[in-house]
């Protein structure tokens, strides 16, 4: 044994000298003392390994030891960095967001990138989209909420040719100046039927501009999946101009021999070293003069000789290295849980929680062990669902209680925050239609929402696929809906702070083994303080479902909600999507498709055959006429939640009347005329809900924040 130990302690030395040698023999580009690369990257101050190495937080580089080689991180996240140079400029890998279909089957795949302070060259990299029925959405901050995004179809994969990327099969989009965070959604129009098998797959990824050259090949497979794509970032010191940070001269980075360049817009500085010297400007003496010897020629050490030339000093280096590693992995972990607790809001949740008192007392606080149990260590048979937002596993507690965990996709500030907010939201809701928060977990690195398992999966699924649809007759849809009305009709005004969701859509409505309507997904949702009718947020939900007057105006009131109820009203009466590319231009989006068939007295156009029959034709008619008040371009002109179910409530209980067919047209004309509100006429079909529509069309640009 101590044989052993003491060969490797030797090999330690042998590694940390050489190490120190290498450091010693190769150019001045990392502070003295510290790590100079990382596997192939070679890592410059200001960048380094930790310490004192990186000038700030944000030039943190982690080397990951479990590759070979070795790959280096930008912070302690999961950016692969390719290369970094001094002036101003790193590579990192990004990966793609995929969309693919077979014939039953969906399976997607949403990327998201942040950086906290460097930001995405935007004359380096562009975005592109490839497929057939596709269209991909790139969002996110850059001091405001951004979104952009590009279509790209194709009736036939003939149709398409190589290297061109104008719409057909690829399509492409610049991105804005100072992108910090991106995340890239993909939909399809027709889950990809008209063009399956040749074109199974969407991709949507943000790459360098001459990385990515179409080919028609590329539509055909779904080898993207794990493909990765260089992209450019710039990056900055502090967030000051030149001016102001020389003035702070302890920490103004740059040194002899060089000078200070503003960034573009002032959000920082960049050092460079003056002409006729080469070098790093960040490093006392990093810029040199053509005089100094040529780095090229010095000598390498004996030592590394000696290291490399032994095949057993070797091995038994790599011996040492992993022995090392283990040792302070262990010790790391228990310090990381408390890390991560840290991280995850785990304090600011226990402030907020003590702050409600005499709320439900039942949310439990989960191990990292326990549900790490429950899901069989997250494994991929337990997956229930994939989203933006996450994944859901399916859990099986200690005591055979059956959960659904939520996990969010990487463990980013943004999307803690919105996991804190959940949790916030649903500890305060005790409502038979809402989805229960049982407890959550924040010992791990991204933190974990614990709820009450539904079983039936979601309206979305049952009213738009195929097998399940039959099962959802009428009666069921119009209490469903009575349902999530009244739901949301809680939050908004019985709920002790009101709370609006923000993201109302079939998608989030569960369905219990007895049919029972849970209104789920309250990532987005915010409190309302009882002091204020409207807030001003970035604006967030699902296109088809998002008021547009919100859209227009960031105001965020209950009315937004109503909307969003409206368009799902609409979709239970017809068993339509909210967005169609098979229907005609003016009717893709179903809220004005509906209204407008509404106002020319066709509704019986677009009810839902499999529901329509004479009993309940009075009942369609008049949920139709609801569903289009809650789409009224004015929020105030539309009902509050609490109006909404109860006329719901009303027309549950109303008697059933016969109806012949053949009066049916001719009377439920003149009533829909005769009831029919004005400002359908100028409202819905024009401007607004247009206007959304048709940037979508060709590239959908909303710079939704500032739009005022
Ligand atoms: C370098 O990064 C680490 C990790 O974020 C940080 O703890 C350290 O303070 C940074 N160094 C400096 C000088 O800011
Ligand atoms: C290094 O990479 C491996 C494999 O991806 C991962 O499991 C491990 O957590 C990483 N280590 C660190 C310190 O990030
Ligand atoms: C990094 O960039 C430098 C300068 O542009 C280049 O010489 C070098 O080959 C690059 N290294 C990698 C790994 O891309
Ligand atoms: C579709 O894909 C799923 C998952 O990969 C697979 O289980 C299923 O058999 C596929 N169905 C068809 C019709 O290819
Ligand atoms: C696509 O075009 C080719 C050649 O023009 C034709 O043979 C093929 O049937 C077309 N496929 C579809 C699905 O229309
Ligand atoms: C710098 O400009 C970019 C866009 O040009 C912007 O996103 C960023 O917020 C600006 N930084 C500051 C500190 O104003
Ligand atoms: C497009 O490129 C692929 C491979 O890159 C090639 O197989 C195919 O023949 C090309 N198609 C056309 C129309 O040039
Ligand atoms: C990106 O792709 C690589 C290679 O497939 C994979 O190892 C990595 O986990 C992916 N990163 C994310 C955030 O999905
Ligand atoms: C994408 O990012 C934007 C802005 O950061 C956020 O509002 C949105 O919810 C994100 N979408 C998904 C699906 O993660």
């Amino acid at each position: 044994m101590g044989l052993i130990r003491s060969v490797l302690l030797m090999q330690l030395m042998i590694f940390l000298n050489v190490i120190l040698t290498v450091k010693a023999s190769t150019p001045a580009v990392a502070k003295p003392g510290c790590q100079s690369r990382g596997g192939d990257v070679i890592i410059p101050y200001p960048f380094g390994t930790g310490g004192d190495c990186n000038i700030t937080e944000q030039f943190l580089i982690t080397c990951n030891t479990s590759y070979i080689p070795n790959k280096a991180f930008l912070g302690n996240g999961n950016l692969e960095v390719i290369n970094i140079s001094t002036d101003g400029q790193l590579r990192i890998f990004s990966n793609a967001s995929y969309d693919c279909y077979n014939t039953s089957y969906r399976n997607w795949f949403y990327y998201r990138l942040q950086l906290y302070k460097f930001s995405i060259n935007n004359n380096k990299n562009k975005f592109t989209a490839i497929g057939c029925d596709t269209y991909a959405r790139v969002e996110g901050y850059l001091g405001q909420h951004y979104a952009t995004g590009c279509l790209s179809l194709c009736n036939n994969i003939t149709d398409v040719s190589n290297g061109s990327c104008s719409g057909i099969g690829c399509c492409q989009t610049s991105i804005p100046k100072g992108v910090m965070s991106y995340n890239i959604t993909i939909e399809s129009y027709e889950n990809h039927v008209d063009v399956l098998p040749e074109n199974p797959c969407s991709f949507a990824f943000v790459a360098e501009n001459d990385n990515y050259i179409f080919s028609a090949s590329d539509l055909r497979g779904s080898n993207f999946k794990d493909k990765q794509f260089p992209v450019t970032v710039d990056w900055t010191i502090g967030t000051t101009s030149c001016k102001e940070a020389k003035m702070d001269t302890k920490n103004f980075a740059c040194q002899e021999n060089s000078n200070c360049v503003d960034s573009e817009n002032n959000s920082g500085y960049f050092c460079k070293c003056f002409k006729g010297y080469e070098g790093n400007p960040y490093l006392p003496n990093g810029c040199q003069g053509c005089s100094l010897p040529n780095r090229d020629k010095s000598k390498r050490s004996p030592l590394i000789d000696i290291a490399l030339g032994s095949s057993i000093g070797f091995l038994g280096l790599l011996l040492g290295i992993v022995s090392l590693c283990w040792m302070l992995r262990q010790r790391q972990i228990s310090k990381l849980k408390d890390a991560y607790f840290l991280q995850n809001g785990g304090i600011l949740l226990r402030e907020e929680l003590s702050k409600r008192q005499g709320y439900r007392e039942d949310v439990k606080v989960f191990t990292a062990e326990e549900l790490e149990k429950a899901t069989n260590n997250y494994h991929e048979s337990r997956i229930l669902g994939q989203g933006g937002q996450g994944t859901v596993y399916k859990g099986i507690l200690a005591d055979n209680r059956i959960v659904a965990i939520k996990k969010s996709i990487i463990g980013d500030p943004s999307q803690v925050e919105q996991f804190i907010n959940e949790i916030m939201v649903l500890y305060q809701i005790n409502h038979k239609n809402v989805v229960k928060l049982l407890g959550c977990c924040l010992e791990t690195q991204v933190p974990l929402l614990v709820y009450e398992y539904i079983t039936n999966g979601t309206v979305f699924h049952h009213l738009h696929n195929d097998d399940a649809a039959s099962h959802l007759p009428w009666e069921t849809r119009l209490r469903i809906a009575t349902e999530t009305a009244e739901a949301l009709s809680y939050l908004h005004s019985a709920a002790s702070i009101p709370i609006i969701h923000r993201d109302i859509k079939l998608a989030n409505i569960l369905l219990d083994e007895n049919h029972t309507a849970k209104v789920s997904d309250f990532g987005a949702s915010r409190l309302i303080p009882s002091d204020q009718a409207q807030i001003t947020t970035i604006v967030q939900g699902t296109f088809g479902y998002l008021d547009p007057e919100y859209m227009l105006t960031s105001l965020l009131t209950e009315k937004s909600d109503v909307y969003s109820f409206g368009v799902v009203l609409m979709e239970m009466l017809t068993g339509q999507k909210v967005v169609c590319f098979k229907r005609s231009e003016e009717s893709r989006v179903l809220a004005m498709y509906f209204v407008s068939l509404m106002k020319e007295n066709r509704l019986l156009d677009i009810l839902d055959p499999r529901v329509l029959n004479d009993e309940n034709v009075e009942q369609l008619k008049e949920v139709a006429t609801l569903a289009c008040r809650c789409v009224r371009v004015k929020g105030e002109e539309r009902p509050t939640m609490k109006e909404v179910a109860h006329e719901l409530a009303g027309l549950q209980a109303l008697p059933k009347h016969p109806w012949s067919k053949n009066n049916l047209a001719g009377e439920e004309s003149e009533y829909l005329l005769g009831k029919f509100p004005s400002t359908y006429n100028d409202g819905v079909t024009s401007s607004s809900m247009g206007m959304g529509y048709d940037s979508i069309n060709n590239k959908i640009t909303f710079e939704l924040e500032g739009a005022r």
